[in-house]
């Protein structure tokens, strides 16, 4: 069967070819895969810039968000059956019994650092034809989700996030109601439409200019959007009086200070983006500091995800799509066949969120 296989050592991406992969225990499920998501994660991958192959192979399978359906189940799995629609998680714990959140189920907590991703760090991922997997890993979605499951990783970010906005909220009493999200890619969006679902006066800031495709998108769900072009951070804060949630998702290192600057009293910095190299930044310290303390802020880093944001996914696609009908597909800007790699990974970035379609 054919997989897209990213070779760090030669500096390759090219497609290879596998065994079809078999069922090897009682709970696993064999999936053939429909579709997989193209991220930044994957182009940093394929510029060899992040990512790891498994342990004694040169090339790692590249793929984590997926889309798929169940061939055939281990004899011990009974909530899946042939012709099920899921969406499998990414990473998976460490080995080790210190580890208190992976041994809880948690591995987006993990302390040791020694969890694995598929597609991304030391597990082969899910751009291949089948994949075999643990049914503890998989999240089924319904037939009526077929079009759009795909974006139910990319999602996780924003339930984790949320969830945990939710959690530190409570120290002051929840707090007001104004999120602004920076960055309009698809982990900006998904994030507005997560917040805006939650009842956040939510509002997108970002670099493209007011006529794009991305805020008439937004518009639909209610969401505002300013283009950089127009207005500062700091003056859309200044304009919605207290921001009480920003929203990172570009992983512009030099946005985290812009965003502190527009962040209001009790309000939370929720970074989400990861970037790449190194980067260093003059700053005022002492202002930053000081106003941290003064706003009581919080700066939140959050990882993508652990089961039950997989279930808080599913679920909140399915209530964009009741709530504001088309807007997750309009998300998905475009289908390729797996020959189309090249173009997606290493060419210009397009369109908003591409999708390889395995059959
Ligand atoms: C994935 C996460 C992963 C992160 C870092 C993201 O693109 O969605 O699951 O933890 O990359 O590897």
């Amino acid at each position: 069967m054919k997989a897209l296989g990213v070779f760090p050592r030669e500096r390759a991406v090219r497609v290879v070819e596998h065994d079809p992969p078999r069922i090897g225990s009682a709970t696993d499920v064999r999936l053939g895969v429909l579709e997989v998501g193209v991220c930044g994660t994957d182009r940093e991958i394929c510029r060899f810039e992040f990512g790891a192959p498994p342990a004694g192979s040169e090339h790692l399978v590249l793929g984590h968000e997926c889309l798929a359906e169940v061939l055939e189940v281990g004899p011990a799995v009974t909530q899946l059956a042939p012709g099920d629609l899921v969406v499998p998680a990414v990473r998976r714990p460490c080995p080790h019994d210190r580890c208190a959140p992976c041994r809880a189920g948690r591995q987006d907590l993990c302390i040791t650092g020694e969890f694995t991703e598929h597609g991304i760090k030391d597990l082969h991922g899910f751009l291949a034809e089948e994949v075999v997997e643990d049914v503890h890993y998989l999240h089924r979605v319904a037939p009526a989700l077929r079009d759009v499951a795909v974006l139910v990783e990319p999602l996780t970010i924003a339930e984790k996030a949320l969830a945990q906005v939710r959690e530190v909220r409570e120290r002051t009493g929840r707090g007001g109601r104004t999120a602004v999200v920076v960055g309009a890619g698809p982990v900006g969006i998904l994030g507005a439409l997560v917040l805006a679902l939650a009842g956040f006066d939510t509002h997108v800031w970002s670099l493209e200019p007011e006529s794009c495709p991305q805020a008439a998108l937004l518009a639909t769900a209610g969401v505002r959007y300013a283009s950089a072009a127009g207005e500062t951070l700091a003056d859309v804060g200044a304009r919605l009086g207290n921001v009480d949630v920003l929203y990172e998702a570009t992983g512009a290192p030099q946005v985290i200070f812009q965003a502190l600057a527009a962040l209001g009293h009790n309000g939370v910095l929720v970074l989400t983006g990861l970037p790449g190299g190194k980067r260093s930044l003059e700053i005022d310290a002492a202002t930053m500091m000081r106003t941290l303390v003064l706003r009581n802020q919080i700066v939140l880093g959050t990882i993508n995800a652990a089961g039950d944001a997989f279930e808080a996914g599913i679920r909140d696609l399915a209530a964009f799509e009741s709530r504001w009908p088309g807007v997750t597909r309009a998300l998905v800007t475009g289908r390729f066949p797996l020959d189309a790699h090249g173009d997606l990974l290493v060419g210009p970035a397009r369109g908003i969120k591409n999708v390889i379609a395995m059959r």
